[in-house]
């Protein structure tokens, strides 16, 4: 999923090469709109969910990336540490991963942490397991047990 139609060809492209292409729905527009769509939809729910869009939105991702989500899926998310600068957030885009950052740990539909990278700058990528939750059109009973 992404908004860039260039990025999606290249993508459709690798896809086919793999020879996946019957298996995998390249989505282009944004992804706010895209991902209530496919809520909509009731499109089985991801495995496995890679955030690296605007990072201003990653609070509502993750909160999009959960509901699309079942018990066992994992929602990776790329440059949560910034260099540090989520320490101290002095922009709005830091500031929101600070909050997507500060959701995990009080959030008893994920256990997570975040793994630090060493890139030109340290930065990071959050990995988080989802616990429960009530996915798509259905009320999930995993036999996991919520933490309440
Ligand atoms: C940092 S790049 C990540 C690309 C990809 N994850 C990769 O590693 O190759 C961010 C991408 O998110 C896309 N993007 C940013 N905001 C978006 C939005 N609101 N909806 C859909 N895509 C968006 C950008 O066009 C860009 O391609």
């Amino acid at each position: 999923m992404g908004r860039d139609e260039r990025h999606a060809e290249v993508a459709r492209e690798n896809v086919a090469e793999a020879g996946l292409s019957d298996g995998v729905n390249v989505r282009v527009g944004d992804a706010m709109k895209l991902l209530g769509a496919m809520v909509d939809e009731s499109v089985e729910p991801f495995g496995l969910v890679f955030i690296d869009a605007d990072k201003g939105g990653y609070p509502e991702y993750l909160e999009w990336a959960v509901r699309l989500s079942r018990p066992g899926s994992v929602i990776l998310a790329d440059n949560t540490i910034r260099g540090g600068a989520v320490l101290d957030p002095k922009d709005g885009p830091t500031r929101a991963i600070r909050e997507f950052n500060e959701v995990g740990p009080g959030d008893t539909r994920l256990a997570g942490t975040i793994l630090p990278l060493m890139r030109a700058r340290i930065d990071g990528v959050a990995v988080a397991r989802v616990l429960w939750g009530e996915s798509i059109g259905e009320k999930l009973s995993t036999g996991l047990v919520s933490p309440e």
